[in-house]
């Protein structure tokens, strides 16, 4: 968007990507999804989130998807479990949660304490009710083009892109940072969109190198103000997946808002802008899962009628 300023030179400004304004419209529409399916006579959408240890971010992130279940209608129960419990009684917990058939979607907040096999964790969630994606075989899916569950903060973003309007096809994206949860289920997902993706991380030498040819900028690194105006496309739309808290705690993404804002077309403030989408998809996943069940519900009944 081009602006005046005070001496009347041209200069740009950033359009504000709003993730609240468009979480509350989603979740307006799944409240009614959730509705439609308890009219049907199917149980209404249930999660289970564990949450292990005392890790403060990972209580405020289970807090807010916990509330965020209660407004849309979905049940969910948290299971709180001490820092010491063993990898047997979590595996145990998870094991239970898959035989409930109230329970459609299970999550297990990470980071877990390092005594737990992380990995043993993640496999031994159902698939059927892996509304992270983090299961090998859901990953597997998403890396065959063929996502049963999306990662719910690409997804967001994502759907954040597809609200403004914003093709990605053919587009350079690029994504800094490459986690599990973040960056590298975000490539994935831009791929199958037919965006030319470069994934850069802790080690890469230049990086403003890489970041300069970005038409989109997907920053998931956690460092405060990582990326500078002088590291951006003018024009680009830029998206900040970082949550950071500060010494004097005030919450910052990873790229300096207010000098990016003036070289960018499209950004996403923190907070309000990735955050909501990540549990706004949590509660996609979830009810998609409960929709799911209903219909495997009436197969078998159908067979024995
Ligand atoms: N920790 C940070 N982000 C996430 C997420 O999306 N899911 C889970 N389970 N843990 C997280």
């Amino acid at each position: 968007m081009r602006k005046r300023n005070g001496s009347g030179e041209i200069e740009l400004a950033a359009k504000i990507i709003d993730g609240r304004k468009l979480a509350a419209k989603l979740r307006e529409a799944f409240a009614l999804r959730v509705q439609a399916l308890e009219a049907s006579g199917a149980c209404p959408p249930g999660l289970a989130v564990i949450l292990v240890g005392e890790d403060a971010a990972s209580a405020v992130y289970v807090r807010n998807k916990i509330r965020a279940c209660e407004a849309t209608g979905i049940k969910s129960v948290s299971h709180r479990l001490p820092s010491t419990v063993s990898n047997a009684e979590l595996l145990g917990m998870i094991v239970e949660l898959n035989a409930d058939a109230d329970v459609h979607g299970i999550l297990v907040q990470l980071p877990l304490p390092a005594h737990i096999d992380v990995a043993r964790v993640l496999e031994t969630i159902a698939i059927e009710k892996d509304v992270d994606g983090f299961h090998l075989y859901n990953v597997g899916a998403l890396v065959a083009g063929n996502t049963v569950f999306p990662p719910c903060t690409p997804y967001g973003v994502v759907k954040l892109l597809e609200s403004e309007g914003v093709s990605v096809e053919g587009q350079n994206v690029v994504i800094v940072g490459a986690s599990n949860i973040v960056g590298k289920p975000m490539a994935l997902m831009l791929m199958a969109r037919d965006a030319t993706v470069a994934i850069c991380h802790a080690k890469t030498r230049d990086l403003a190198q890489f970041t300069i040819l970005a038409d989109i900028l997907v920053v998931a690194a956690g460092v405060p103000n990582l990326i500078l105006p002088q590291m951006v496309k003018t024009g680009a739309i830029v998206i900040d997946v970082g949550i950071n808290r500060l010494p004097d705690g005030t919450i910052t993404g990873d790229v300096d808002f207010a000098g990016v804002a003036q070289k960018a077309a499209g950004i996403t403030p923190v907070p309000g802008g990735v955050g909501p989408m990540t549990v706004t998809m949590l509660l996609e996943n979830t009810i998609a899962s409960a929709e799911r069940a209903s219909v495997r519900q009436r197969l078998v009944e159908a067979r024995h009628d």
